[in-house]
């Protein structure tokens, strides 16, 4: 077959070949992102869908709007506005998961050979995304309080890049949280550079002690001038269910009108059983208690995790206790001799059947060897204490 040129600079990811691995029988796994789906809140859910056919079947089943369906337009502008986000219902688009909002930013603001910096690391779907558009990715490293903004600023001053990619919450892979003081200065560069920032924000909400600083659009409230340089992306897939496929995107007019004539030619709308579903359970008023039960389940397993890594491995591997979201995101020290490379690492693992992801994949430039990614949700507190004493023995 010949296909376009434009796939030529795109791979199936390396994770999919670990991925096959994961059917082996017995297998603990920390290597998938997916929320777990005994937290599912199907009695929500179940009334939620049924609400939405008894009281609006037209609406729930018939061919909708691109911009998305206007209840759970109102619906996400209200829930915005409890995240300090002012936005009206026009003033968002509804997308299938923040994944196609990603995907319509790369078709609407990418060129061949447009610079975009991400974070070092980064989504690896959102690498291979904006490389199908001919992005060229530069990367600024990313520490405990997320993006180091200094190298940040450099980088745009020097590549006056496109746009600038960040997941500044509770990141995926790094699950660092961008400090407040960092968040300011990105906004002050968005507007001394004049530069687009997206924000993806799908982990915000699932945070495990004192909340996280506001997120940058929120902030863009106190910078003048830097909101109409801020895009954020959110999503109901981890904290609610990724299988509904909502997600959302806030961002100036002129752009949200291009990913909106994008998304015609593309799924033409979110699907209107969802967003129906979506807005009848958000105006059910059961979101409050959903986000306290994840944000309580997932910090216990998050807790269990971090104190098996320092029990089982010891001076074998250094990490930072994440705040929120669904990963740890771990470097290999090689002290004592041990190993140092988390490919080969993760076929020790695999034999001693437990597995995660190496982290060399999710850097867009320069990928570090030593580093791997480990979620915690899926696995219940016995399972994790198991499975990293089999990490441990994998060493
Ligand atoms: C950082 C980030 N952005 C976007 C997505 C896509 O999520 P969804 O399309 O389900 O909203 C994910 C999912 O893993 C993610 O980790």
């Amino acid at each position: 077959m010949q296909f376009a040129s434009r796939l030529d600079n795109v791979e199936t990811s390396a994770i999919r070949e670990l991925f096959k691995l994961l059917g082996t029988p017995g297998i603990i796994s920390f290597a998938g992102g997916f929320p777990d789906s005994a937290m599912f809140d199907v009695e929500g859910l179940k009334e939620a869908s049924a609400r939405a056919l008894a009281e609006e079947p037209g609406g729930a089943l018939q061919y909708g709007a691109t911009e998305g369906y206007e209840p759970l337009r109102t619906q996400l502008s209200d829930f915005m506005k409890t995240k300090g986000v002012e936005v009206a219902p026009s003033g968002l688009i509804v997308t299938t998961g923040s994944q196609q909002a990603l995907d319509l930013l790369g078709k609407t603001l990418i060129s061949p050979g447009d610079k975009v910096i991400v974070e070092g690391p980064t989504f690896l779907a959102t690498i291979q995304c904006f490389r199908l558009y001919g992005a060229h990715l530069i990367s600024a490293p990313v520490d405990a309080d997320g993006v180091n903004t200094e190298r940040l600023e450099a980088l745009i001053a020097e590549h006056r890049p496109k746009f600038v990619y960040l997941i500044p919450t509770f990141g995926n892979p790094s699950g660092a949280m961008l400090s407040l003081e960092r968040r300011r200065k990105v906004l002050e560069m968005a507007v001394k550079y004049q530069t687009l920032v997206v924000e993806d924000d799908p982990y915000g909400d699932l945070y495990f002690g004192a909340p996280p600083p506001p997120s940058i659009m929120a902030l863009s409230a106190e910078v003048p001038g830097s909101r109409e340089h801020i895009v954020h992306c959110g999503s109901l897939s981890k904290v609610l269910s990724p299988g509904l496929r909502i997600g959302w995107m806030i961002g100036p007019a002129e752009l949200l009108a291009k990913a909106t004539m994008c998304k015609q030619f593309s799924d033409a709308h979110t699907s209107t059983f969802a967003q129906a579903t979506a807005a009848q359970y958000l105006r059910s008023g059961r979101m409050p208690a959903t986000l306290a039960n994840v944000r309580q389940v997932y910090g216990e397993r998050a807790r269990a995790m971090g104190a098996a890594l320092k029990r089982e491995m010891g001076e074998a591997i250094t990490f930072t206790q994440p705040n929120g979201g669904l990963f740890f995101w771990a470097r290999l020290t090689g002290a004592g001799g041990k190993i140092a490379d988390a490919n080969v690492f993760a076929k020790r693992a695999i034999e001693q059947l437990v597995a995660f992801v190496p982290g060399a994949p999710f850097f867009a430039e320069n990928p570090e060897l030593a580093t791997l990614r480990l979620s915690f949700a899926t696995a219940n507190v016995e399972k994790i204490d198991e499975g990293i004493a089999r990490l441990g023995k994998a060493l």
